[in-house]
Formats: C-alpha cells, structure tokens, sequence
C-alpha cells in the first residue's frame, strides 16, 4: 500500500456466514459509488481452482501458487447482474455452492493461502472508496479502514436467510443441513490460528437478526455520514 491509496476511504464489513455482509456491502457501495471487494468470493475462487486442478489434498505452497497466479476478474453482464472470472471461464454459479463456501473455509484456514492474497485485495482499495466485505477486513487487510462494522445474526436467522437464497435460485438444501453448515464454518473461521473471524477493537457492531436490509444499509449510511471519508 502506498501513501496515497492509504488516504483512499476503506469501509470494512465483517462478520459470519449469513449475516446478510454480501448483500449490504453491495447496496451500500452502490449508494456511495464506492468499489467493492467480495473477499469471499477470492477464497471460493482458490477452492474451486483448486479442486479443478485436483489438489485438494496439496501441500500448503501448492494451495498458496495456486491463490497466486489464478486469473480473476469480477464483471457485470447485460443485465446488470454479477459475473466472476476464473482463468476465462464463468464461475458466478459454481463459486456460490455450499460445497465450494466449505472448500473455501478449509483453504482459508491455511496462513500461505491467506498471504498469497493479501496484495490482491488491497489492490482493490482505488478512488473514490472501497466497500470491503469479509471476516479479517478491518482486523488485517486494512486494519486502518474509515469505519468498521462487524455485522451479526443469529446462527438461526442466518440459516433461514441462506436457505431462502438458495431456494430462490432453485437449489434444494435443507435447513438442519444448513445449519449444522454454518456452525461448522463458523467454528472454523473463529478457532484458526491466522486472521480467525472476530470483531476488530475499533469496530461497531451490528446485530441484524431484527432488522431489514434496508434498516441495516440505513445505520450504516448514518454511520458514514457521521464521519469524514474523504480521501
Ligand atoms: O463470505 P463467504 O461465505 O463467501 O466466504 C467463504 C469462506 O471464505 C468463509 O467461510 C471463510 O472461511 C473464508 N473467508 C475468509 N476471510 C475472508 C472472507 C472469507 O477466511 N476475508
């Protein structure tokens, strides 16, 4: 990072699996016509690359050559909805799978893989402002973030809201799968021993097992407006 992109504003959103961090840093990035980072969507990228390549069972330096040299790219097509690149192939699809988010908690429970793509994330951070949603945003990607939200629900709403997503694209899962899912994630994403998922000491925290997205793009906008983000 140099001076001046450590000037450029960094609103950071962490938080578990299912607390709605997607969809809020979408919405709130589109109203402030921010960037945003899906840092998610970069480990599910190394899950997936990796079990084309048949390496799941790879050493640490082969999962982390992997993270290094994938090619990606994050688009929008016709209709305006998201496409994700993965070495010239469309992945929007085949990255959001259950089995995939379960491949990317396991790799990115792995210190070489969590290196290999910090530098890519931070590229990320250009004019005006980045939205950047994750679990370690503001705890180690960019620890010095304008504002930090670590954004809650209960394991339970959070597997009901996953399981209405997937309905809606037409995937069948069910719920106690889903839910014994999440808390496995979370297990792992809370007990590793680099980056575990945990609330940075400066963050302001957001439980929005009661509240609407609208209501939570709401408090995070007020949130915004009450301090200075300019570069
Ligand atoms: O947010 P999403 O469900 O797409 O993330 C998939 C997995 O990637 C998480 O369960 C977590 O293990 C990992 N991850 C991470 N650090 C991030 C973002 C995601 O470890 N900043």
């Amino acid at each position: 990072m140099n001076r001046n992109s450590a000037r450029i504003p960094v609103i950071a959103i962490d938080g578990p699996s299912g607390s709605g961090k997607g969809t809020i840093a979408r919405r709130v990035a589109a109203v402030l016509g921010m960037h945003l980072l899906d840092s998610g969507a970069l480990y599910r990228l190394v899950a997936l690359s990796v079990s084309r390549q048949g390496k799941s069972g790879g050493t640490a330096a082969e999962l982390a050559k992997i993270a290094a040299t994938m090619n990606v790219r994050f688009g929008i097509d016709a209709a305006g909805d998201e496409e994700i690149w993965l070495d010239g192939d469309e992945v929007s699809g085949a990255v959001r799978t259950e089995e995939c988010g379960r491949l990317a908690s396991e790799v990115a429970a792995i210190p070489a893989v969590r290196e290999a793509l910090l530098a890519l994330q931070q590229s990320f951070r250009k004019a005006p402002g980045l939205v950047a949603d994750g679990r370690d945003m503001g705890t180690t990607v960019f620890p010095d973030a304008t504002l930090k939200i670590f954004l809650t629900a209960g394991a339970e709403e959070r597997a009901r809201r996953r399981h209405k997503q997937l309905k809606d694209k037409g995937i069948d899962v069910s719920l106690a799968a889903l839910s014994r899912d999440i808390e496995d994630r979370d297990r792992r994403d809370s007990e590793r021993s680099v980056a575990p998922l945990r609330p940075a000491a400066d963050a302001r925290l957001l439980d929005s097992s009661n509240l609407t997205i609208n209501e939570v793009t709401r408090t995070i906008l007020d949130w915004v407006e009450s301090i200075e983000l300019r570069e």
